[in-house]
């Protein structure tokens, strides 16, 4: 399948590169190295998080390649510790201030419950409708582009989109071809919300996978590729980590998107049978 387009267009309007660089576990030190190296082979989507505690450096980093900011998508989160009006609002201010990059691309609701709040408690519903609230009005003055949710099932959407003035225009949660999610994807494209694949590489678990390397080798692509192509194909971005610039340079919009022939695509799909349900990170299925 031939990828004409770089970017997925939001229901907003806006334009998100397909690919972009995870930092979950990116140290500040690292940090650096790894945007860099990341804006350079042009990958322009750098994917943060308040809890990752690497904002300022990545703001930083982006600052220093004095690449445009308009050239350069940045998306971050709020916290489960940071639910609620006052805290999500706190929360608001500082990624700003903390990437200093004048404005955010797109803000997620990192989790739909609240911490130190059991799973089945409404308090969590209350909760995150107001860490909402708060994003909307940061939206709407233009602060962040676009806002979107994080891990959430499809009752969390159904419950956002009955009150939200602002409806999302993502949801990241993890999706790889163990993990598919073929119905929470489905239902999120039905409500023109855009799926952002993340542990695309099972959390660097999947590249070990017989079956991943198998394909890999069978079409002369590296593992973290036909797991990336993979997500790519099913219609979602993605977000590969790596600190280390020779595996970065593998995850370029040269390298996934261009000269995949169909036969190619196809060998990458039959991963489709490695699907086991298995997930590599936080669950949110008890989240009321
Ligand atoms: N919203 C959420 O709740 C949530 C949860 C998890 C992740 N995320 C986001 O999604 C991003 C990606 O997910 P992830 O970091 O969990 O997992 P991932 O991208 O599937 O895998 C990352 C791991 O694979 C290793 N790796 C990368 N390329 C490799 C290669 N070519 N060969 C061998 N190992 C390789 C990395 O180590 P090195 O750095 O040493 O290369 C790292 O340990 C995160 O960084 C974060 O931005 C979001």
């Amino acid at each position: 399948m031939e990828f004409v387009d770089r970017m997925l267009t939001l229901r907003n309007g806006v334009e998100m590169p397909k690919i972009g660089l995870g930092t979950f576990r990116s140290s500040p030190e690292e940090i650096n190295l790894a945007v860099t190296t990341a804006l350079q082979m042009g990958i322009m989507h750098i994917d943060t998080a308040s809890i990752y505690k690497n904002q300022e450096a990545i703001g930083q980093a982006i600052k220093d390649t004095k690449t445009p900011r308009s050239k350069v998508f940045v998306t971050s989160k709020i916290s489960p510790y940071q639910q609620g009006r006052q805290k999500a609002y706190a929360a608001c201010v500082d990624i700003l201030e903390k990437l200093d990059l004048g404005y955010v691309d797109l803000v997620l609701v990192h989790w739909p419950g609240a911490s130190k709040t059991p799973p089945d408690s409404e308090l969590n519903s209350t909760l995150r409708a107001e860490t909402w609230q708060v994003m909307e009005e940061f939206h709407r003055q233009g602060k962040f582009k676009s806002i979107g949710v994080s891990n959430y099932e499809e009752r969390h959407i159904q419950e956002l989109l009955n009150h939200a003035s602002v409806p999302p225009a993502v949801n990241q949660f993890e999706v790889h071809p163990r993990r598919p999610c073929t119905a929470l994807r489905k239902a999120c494209s039905s409500a023109g919300i855009q799926v952002v694949a993340y542990a695309s590489m099972g959390a660097g678990q999947l590249l070990e996978s017989q079956k991943v390397i198998t394909t890999a080798h069978a079409i002369n692509r590296s593992p973290a590729q036909v797991l990336l192509r993979w997500g790519l194909l099913k219609g979602c971005a993605v977000i590969p980590k790596s600190v280390r610039p020779e595996r970065i340079s593998g995850f370029s919009e040269a390298a996934l998107l261009d000269g995949w022939s169909a036969e190619e695509d196809e060998e990458v799909l039959k991963l489709d049978s490695l699907e086991d349900g298995h997930k590599y990170c936080w669950d949110p299925s008890d989240i009321r």
